[in-house]
């Protein structure tokens, strides 16, 4: 059956949900599934923008035979060539042969690569534009947000940006498509940043350069390849994604990862979000980073203003989990905050020197009090020290 849902005069959401998939791009877990969406705009020429995985793909060739009606297909937009959008290309071609791909240079070559496709593609450049009737595609390139050859289109008619997969989020789309209609920050707001730190936070750089031309664009609607489609409240969500890619934290607070092998450094952890609180700091989160999913570590690190890890000393190192969790936050360009260390070893504690190495790695980084040293369980010097460390912690947020 298709599901088609008409966004504005001429132009229809195809997508469709994929809530049986256990993990996007084979690595980050989506209990609640996650969107692909398409869309098609319907003037004197047909276009599609973008396809859909191959999930969803019986249903989206569904829905875009039911929007176009008896109509031909003009153009494909190809706005980024990651499978998760261009999976359903192949097909797209077989049955729609005489249409013309609309792309990048570099996503050509993609097509070659992917598809040995070599057919009819118009190349298009960073501001060139295209009618279509009573609309006007105008290409805005996105390098790197989230792969080299990525493009958005503008329409300057109707404000509306095609934006790839920015503002996308993780999260199957339920009664509503739009972001008005949903509670998206009760509901979406966690998703939409761990997708945005895990899929592009890397590119704080190339978000900023992208969010500039946008500034100048008048964006109406925002029509994303994954999560709702946003037509109210939009500077509230550019304003999301300002904060995000200047790698600034969007809330005061500390946020405390653990590894502990017998229980010993979890008891260390929780004493000191215990004294942060205490001194007057409400807003802690405590996570076991060997337990929870690390792509909800790396977004809960990016969205405090203060962060402590705290581990075991391991094989003469830090703890599995724990330096592969640091070692993630190094890939995604984790940078910008105040920090402090805690390191346990019952003969050898040396994992603080190690964290310390890893994190001075990182741009801005601020330690906040010393390094704590527990030997092997909290005693009363530990402890003194874990209540003056939790102290300056929350003095710090105060004053941040
Ligand atoms: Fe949704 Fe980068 O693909």
């Amino acid at each position: 059956m298709q599901n088609v849902v008409k966004i504005k005069k001429n132009l229809y959401y195809l997508g469709g949900n994929d809530r049986r998939i256990a993990l996007f791009e084979s690595a980050f877990p989506v209990p609640r599934g996650v969107s692909y969406n398409s869309y098609l705009l319907v003037d004197r020429k047909t276009v599609l923008f973008d396809t859909a995985d191959i999930a969803v793909s019986e249903h989206f060739f569904e829905n875009l035979e039911y929007a176009l009606g008896r109509r031909k297909l003009d153009y494909v937009v190809v706005h980024h060539m990651e499978p998760d959008h261009s999976a359903s290309f192949v097909r797209l071609m077989e049955k729609y042969p005489k249409v013309t791909v609309v792309t990048t240079q570099k996503t050509k070559a993609m097509l070659e690569n992917y598809f040995s496709f070599r057919g009819n593609v118009l190349v298009v450049k960073e501001g060139e534009e295209l009618s279509v009737g009573k609309n006007t595609l105008k290409f805005v390139c996105a390098p790197m947000v989230h792969w080299p050859e990525v493009m958005f289109t503008y329409i300057p008619e109707s404000g509306t940006l095609f934006s790839a997969d920015a503002f996308g989020t993780f999260g199957a789309l339920g009664g509503s498509i739009y972001a008005d209609e949903v509670h998206f920050e009760r509901d979406f707001l966690d998703d939409a940043r761990r997708y945005y730190f895990n899929i592009v936070g890397k590119y704080g750089v190339q978000v900023q350069n992208v969010l500039k031309k946008a500034a100048g664009l008048g964006i109406k609607l925002i029509c994303p390849l994954h999560g709702p489609v946003w037509r109210k409240n939009l500077a509230w969500y550019l304003g999301k994604y300002d904060t995000w890619s200047k790698y600034l934290p969007e809330e005061k607070g500390v946020v405390v990862f653990y590894s502990s092998v017998y229980g010993h450094t979890q008891n260390a952890a929780e004493i000191l979000a215990g004294a942060i609180a205490k001194s007057g700091v409400a807003n802690v989160k405590v996570y076991d980073v060997s337990v929870t999913h690390i792509s909800e570590l790396l977004s809960e690190a990016f969205r405090y203003s203060h962060v402590v890890f705290a581990t075991t000393t391991y094989n003469n190192g830090i703890f599995i989990s724990m330096e592969n969790f640091l070692h993630d936050l190094s890939a995604h360009a984790y940078q910008n905050r105040k920090y402090a260390l805690v390191e346990n070893g019952s003969w050898a504690p040396q994992a603080g020197g190690y964290m310390q190495n890893i994190v001075r790695e990182w741009k801005n980084m601020e330690q906040v009090g010393e390094t704590v040293t527990v030997l092997s369980a909290v005693n009363r010097e530990a402890l003194e020290k874990l209540n003056a460390l939790g102290k300056e912690l929350a003095d710090s947020v105060k004053n941040s």
